[in-house]
């Protein structure tokens, strides 16, 4: 993937990431017998203080991106660059410095608190694990933190429970900000709440980057939640980028079918042109990643497809203006084949 403008202010730089899990069979002596490809050569780019939205159905290998990108897991393949840095590369104390700059927000509010922790011992935590704060110096630091996120700093002794999930969402935003991140992937940080609440944390998270110049990955299975928060937008699909873009090209002007077919089941606001809406229903499943089609993976499911789309993968290509599609629709370039090595 080329970058061709204003490379300067990039932050993190993802370049052919690939993740995958090995399928093992046998009970004493354990066999690999295949991988499971959830994250298949993806590359991306972000600049500092923007938000790039990752969307894409279920499965498709949103979190893996996520978690690898922060190194929790290590990935098989490809580099993930943050401010010129191999995050691959690193180990030990130098890993553990990059870390404080890189947090991530939960999906699941009540699954990634510790439910015997104090919200005075959560969102401590890492000041301590950092050597940042700790005795008096904690304590006042995380009532400023849940003032900041828009919690009663007098609830620091209390257990999760006692709070709703909203609430709750706050104490993950609050012990991600401790260490003062620059970088945040928010792994569908409101899919687990009720509607009504949603909002709330969205205008929380953009007033924390507003005011801390936060740089987000907003995962989201949701394209009307990305289209709000988002500066640019990203669509996946069984474990590939398939499109990348502007976030007001991208709605506007979506070259993928995939992407297309995706929007086209967003209902409009506007009655007029909801009524003109045409919705393009896709055949089929979404294909195993443990087994992937060959050439471009969504050949299976594609209105369009071609001969070339079930012999070769397109390559992800800039067809103007920062608008990054893999289709031959668009090019007839060739995905370049690379090596891999698994454990
Ligand atoms: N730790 C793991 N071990 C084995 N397979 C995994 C693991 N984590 C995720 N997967 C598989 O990888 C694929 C992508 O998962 P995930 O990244 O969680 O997707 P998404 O976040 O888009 O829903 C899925 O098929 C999932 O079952
Ligand atoms: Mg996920």
């Amino acid at each position: 993937m080329e970058i061709t403008q204003k490379n300067g202010n990039i932050i993190l730089r993802v370049e052919n990431l690939k993740m995958y899990f090995p399928i093992l069979r046998g009970l004493i002596i354990q066999r690999k017998i295949g991988d499971i490809k959830a994250v298949d050569g993806v590359s991306f780019f972000i600049r500092r203080g923007e938000t790039l939205g990752l969307v894409g159905e279920s499965g498709c290998g949103k979190s893996t991106t996520g978690r690898a990108i922060l190194q929790l897991y290590r990935p098989t393949g490809g580099h993930v660059y943050f401010e010129g840095k191999d995050l691959t590369k690193l180990k030990g104390r130098e890993l553990r410095q990059m870390r404080r700059r890189i947090q991530m927000i939960f999906q699941d509010p009540y699954a990634s608190l510790n439910p015997r922790m104090t919200v005075e011992a959560i969102v401590g935590e890492p000041l301590e694990v950092h050597g940042i704060a700790k005795g008096k110096a904690k304590r006042e630091r995380v009532q400023e933190l849940l003032a900041q996120v828009g919690l009663n700093p007098y609830f620091i002794n209390r257990y999760p429970h006692e709070f709703s999930g909203g609430q709750r969402q706050r104490i993950g935003i609050a012990r991600a900000l401790a260490v003062d991140p620059d970088f945040i992937v928010c792994d569908e940080p409101i899919s687990a709440l009720d509607v009504s609440i949603q909002a709330q944390i969205i205008n929380l998270l953009q007033d924390l980057q507003e005011q801390r110049g936060l740089t987000y990955l907003f995962i989201a299975h949701d394209l009307s939640v990305v289209r709000h928060i988002s500066d640019r937008v990203a669509v996946m699909y069984l474990g590939k980028i398939v499109e990348m873009a502007d976030r007001d090209e991208l709605y506007e002007n979506p070259l993928h079918p995939y992407t297309q077919a995706l929007l086209s089941a967003v209902p409009i606001p506007d009655p007029e042109v909801e009524m003109k809406r045409q919705r393009i229903i896709l055949h089929g499943e979404v294909p195993s990643p443990a087994n992937p089609p060959k050439g471009c993976n969504f050949h299976t499911r594609c209105p369009r497809v071609m001969d070339i789309c079930r012999e070769k993968e397109p390559a992800f290509v800039d067809v103007g203006g920062e608008h990054f599609v893999a289709c031959f629709l668009y090019s007839d370039k060739v995905a370049e084949e690379s090596e891999v090595t698994t454990g």
